[in-house]
């Protein structure tokens, strides 16, 4: 058997036991899951495609791969896509999970990840038997670094690579010939500052995408997470040698999914309304969260907000807890989130407003 660390989210049951407690009942801000419905459009979408008899293609449809990189030229100015440079995964974890097993990767070989970071990057790494590195510094790359992930915007912190920051991490990327990833997904929930510009912008890897991928995942911005909606897009080659591998292990987004990503990828609409819908979250949270002394750190972007009041970050999961709402604990994101906690925007306005009165209060 894999022998990995334990899954982070079971340390949580105690809190939740507690929070569940509260006689207004639990506001759940610890996973970061959307509460609002699939939009209609998405939902006629796949109504329409029921009939699935045969089997998909790996690489998804032409259709579906047209609509992605129509995305990314509308959507993400990254032209110069082309159908041979995109695939469908199965939402974005897996492939996250996933792609050192792809590139081959084993013992002796680094994976570069956040210093704090969703946690599947550094498990990635090690069910390959390679050495996970979280650094955010590329001088510190070492010259055996296989693969390199960035999370702009990020999760926990909502932090935004500038172009500047992400072109750096490319050229280091390239001069050590080792594969960069930028896992993309909440590229479109901006807050605050500079937008977030794709690792595939010209602006950033320049005239080809040579050894840089950008992983996106439609569970947010559409509210898809149920339908595990997910692509990734770059370079050809790698591309190409990924699909390979994902056709023998049957790694397949089903064609009902194809037809609801494709309205989706279509409609601007529903993304800029479920934007709105979590602007009015996060300003009614900030505040009083700050009422309460914590300070928000960055969190310019995506779908949380990353707090301290300079404790460890378990007992201030406990001080939430008390008060029936649940957070996620910085220290599972890596040591440098050991004093924040990580309070998420999916939940209806109306337990966003629960959890404002009580920390009002
Ligand atoms: C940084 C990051 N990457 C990937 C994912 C996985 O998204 P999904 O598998 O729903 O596409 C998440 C989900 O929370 C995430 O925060």
């Amino acid at each position: 058997m894999l022998q990995l660390p334990d899954f982070p989210w079971n340390a949580l049951a105690p809190a939740r036991e507690r929070a569940s407690a509260h006689p207004d009942g639990l506001v759940d801000l610890s996973v970061g899951s959307p509460v609002d419905p699939t939009p209609a459009v998405i939902r006629n979408a796949i109504e329409r495609a029921t009939d699935a008899h045969g089997y998909p293609t790996t690489q998804g449809a032409s259709k579906l791969r047209q609509a992605i990189i129509d995305w990314y030229a509308r959507v993400r100015h990254v032209p110069h896509l082309d159908v041979t440079t995109t695939i469908p995964t199965i939402g974005s974890k897996e492939f996250v999970g996933l792609l050192p097993t792809f590139l081959g990767l084993g013992r002796g070989d680094v994976v570069v990840h956040p210093r704090v970071a969703y946690p599947t990057y550094d498990i990635g790494a090690r069910v390959v038997g390679a050495t996970p590195f979280p650094s955010d510094d590329p001088a510190e790359w070492p010259a055996n670094t296989k693969l390199v992930w960035i999370n702009s915007p990020a999760n926990p912190t909502g932090r935004v690579d500038s172009i500047e920051t992400l072109r750096a991490a490319v050229d280091r990327a390239r001069e050590l010939g080792a594969v960069i990833v930028n896992d993309e997904c909440y590229a479109l929930l901006t807050w605050e500052g500079d937008d977030a510009v794709s690792i595939l912008d010209p602006r950033v890897s320049g005239d080809t995408h040579d050894g840089v991928l950008a992983a996106y995942s439609l569970s947010k911005q559409s509210n898809l997470a149920g339908y595990r909606a997910a692509f990734v897009a770059g370079d050809r080659t790698l591309i190409a040698g990924i699909l390979e591998t994902r056709k023998h292990l049957g790694l397949i987004t089903p064609l009902p999914v194809q037809a609801a990503m494709i309205a989706a990828l279509g409609d601007a609409d529903h993304v800029a309304a479920q934007r709105n819908a979590y602007a009015k979250r996060r300003a009614t949270l900030r505040p009083a969260l700050e009422t309460a002394g914590f300070t928000v750190d960055h969190s310019e972007a995506g779908l949380y907000l990353w707090v301290t009041r300079a404790e460890k970050s378990f007992d201030t999961v406990d001080w939430f807890a008390d008060r029936g709402i649940l957070v996620a604990p910085g220290v599972i994101y890596g040591d440098d989130g050991a004093l924040h906690v990580r309070i998420a925007l999916t939940a209806t306005d109306e337990r966003i407003d629960a959890a404002a009165r009580r920390l009002r209060s």
